[in-house]
């Protein structure tokens, strides 16, 4: 169904030259139990009924692919991490490694679904094209991921400690935060009928630092820094954004802002 991602540690699909992300997901699930947790809102949305054939874009280690298949769903899981495919197969998932942009031979669902994952793909248009193809007519895709301002104090803290270091932190920038006007015109050029789409503050309390959260989510701009002076580098980043994301109990937040939609695709003209 899927076309097989070239699967060295899982990268996510950048450009070629990029930096990349890797995913660990036994560290992924212990230090970032939050990003399944939260997701709970947008499973709402989805409201998946007992049958229904589902695929989540972006499954990661299966958290919430499970949460929807323990509702009587059929689910199918999609992440380009093979670690992380590997661990939604412990829970007995059905999974595959692949990058939603290269869905070829597609397979028809009644709803698509993705948590936490459309903010990591390079080509959104292509990404929805493919969704919507995956889509039965009538059926929906539901989803949430970083909007527009998205982690902005932590991304002002790292670029202007990169930029003391004479980089360019936006040159292997990883993700997209579209505004919902932007996202909604992506959507709607599919072919999608938009009924729902929202932009919202989430502020999520860290279970560790502000460095662990860079070493686990932001990889690209870490490996800018040589190895002997990440910790110097790190340390330079939480003194910087402390004052505004880490509180006088020292626990940290990082500033989530979630693009959360419902979108539906017509029914077929008679
Ligand atoms: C997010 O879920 O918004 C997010 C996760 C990792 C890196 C950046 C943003």
């Amino acid at each position: 169904m899927f076309r097989a991602a070239t699967d060295r540690g899982s990268p996510v699909v950048m450009t070629s030259s990029a930096p990349q992300q890797f995913w660990n997901a036994g560290r992924y699930r212990d230090r970032a139990p939050y990003v399944a947790a939260l997701g709970a809102g947008v499973v709402e949305w989805l409201a998946p009924k007992a049958g229904e054939r589902i695929l989540d874009v972006g499954c990661g280690d299966g958290t919430l692919t499970r949460t929807i298949a323990d509702m009587g769903a059929r689910v199918i899981g999609l992440d380009t991490s093979s670690d992380q495919t590997e661990a939604a197969t412990r829970l007995g998932l059905d999974v595959r490694t692949g990058d939603v942009g290269d869905l070829d031979d597609i397979a028809i669902f009644d709803a698509v679904f993705s948590n936490a994952a459309l903010h990591w793909v390079s080509d959104p248009e292509r990404a929805v094209a493919n969704i919507f193809r995956a889509t039965r007519p009538g059926g929906r895709f539901i989803g949430e991921f970083g909007g527009v301002g998205n982690v902005r104090r932590v991304t002002d803290a790292l670029l202007l400690s990169l930029g003391e270091r004479g980089f360019d932190g936006m040159e292997v920038w990883p993700w997209y935060f579209p505004t919902e006007t932007e996202y909604a015109a992506v959507l709607q050029s599919a072919g999608f009928w938009v009924e729902r789409i929202e932009l919202f503050e989430r502020p999520t309390a860290l279970p560790g630092g502000l460095a662990e959260w860079i070493m686990i989510l932001a990889q690209p701009f870490l490996s800018l820094v040589a190895e002997g002076d990440r910790d110097g580098f790190l340390h330079d980043v939480e003194d910087r954004a402390r004052p505004v994301l880490c509180d006088a109990k020292g626990i940290w937040h990082v500033d989530y802002v979630r693009l959360r939609f419902a979108a539906f695709r017509p029914e077929e003209a008679q």
